[in-house]
């Protein structure tokens, strides 16, 4: 018995299940139960038909993705007038599988008005458990940065192209990221920024729909085209999460961050 706990325990770990989201375990692969049958005087009792008894009971097996989920991402998105209503779209939105293990939405921190918007990939552990982007180590080096070139969260706005945690920060697929990818958009275009800063490739590609590595994009402009053709300069920088484990390229993302705060008194001048 301990043998066997032992492994599935192994087994959770090496699959990323690293954070107890609920205190009780929650099945998402039941069924919902097989309905009782109607009485016999149903039609005499039945409630009317849109009476909260009849409401459809919300399915709690996992959603698998498909075209149709990238549609009504679309959709959801587009439906959008304010980062409010952006919000809520997004919490009702249940077309894409990683809403199921995250325990928070990350939807975004700092001025929504900003003229700069920082864009990272998924948050990670910390951002999971706080419903906040960058507040985890590599946060902190991101405020620290920002700090360099005048910035912090009351003059910048962040988020990420994918509001909910990976399992185990594991990268996102591409057809997560599809299915994202109209939410973020619509979220570039609320806060409508002068400047973007991508942080990592997958941030700078679904941004730009740019293919090559990121040290080939970093301390590159590249451009966001807006669904109604707006063009936003897109600054490509190496995330903080690899400035924590390679320091030596610290120095290529202070160029970058530099050459942001330059862009941004351009456009301001
Ligand atoms: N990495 C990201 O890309 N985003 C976060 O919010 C945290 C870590």
């Amino acid at each position: 018995m301990t043998d066997d706990l032992h492994s599935l325990l192994l087994f959770y770990r090496d699959a990323g299940a690293d954070a107890v989201l609920e205190e009780k375990p929650v099945n998402r692969f039941e069924k919902p139960a097989a309905k009782p049958p109607a009485p016999v005087n149903a039609a005499a009792t039945a409630p009317a038909p849109d009476s909260p008894a009849t409401a459809k009971a919300p399915e709690i097996y996992a959603a698998v993705p498909d075209e149709a989920q990238v549609a009504r991402a679309r959709e959801a998105a587009s439906q959008a007038a304010s980062m409010e209503e952006l919000k809520v779209l997004l919490e009702m939105f249940d077309g894409c599988n990683l809403k199921f293990t995250a325990k928070s939405l990350v939807f975004g921190d700092g001025n929504p008005k900003a003229d700069l918007m920082v864009i990272g990939e998924a948050p990670g552990r910390e951002e999971d458990l706080q419903g906040l982007p960058f507040v985890g180590r590599s946060g902190q080096l991101l405020d620290r940065m920002l700090k360099a070139i005048g910035r912090d969260r009351t003059s910048t706005y962040i988020t990420n192209v994918i509001p909910w945690r990976p399992p185990g920060n594991r990268t996102p697929t591409p057809h997560e990221t599809e299915i994202c990818r109209p939410f973020i958009e619509r979220h570039i275009e609320l806060v409508a920024p002068k400047v973007i800063l991508a942080l990592g490739g997958p941030a700078t590609k679904a941004t730009t729909g740019a293919t090559q590595g990121i040290m080939r994009l970093r301390g590159n402009w590249g451009v966001h085209v807006t669904p109604s053709g707006t063009r936003i300069p897109v600054m490509a920088t190496l995330h903080p999460a690899y400035l924590l484990r390679n320091p030596a390229h610290k120095r290529l993302a202070w160029r970058d961050f530099l050459a942001v705060k330059m862009k941004l008194a351009e456009l301001a001048g």
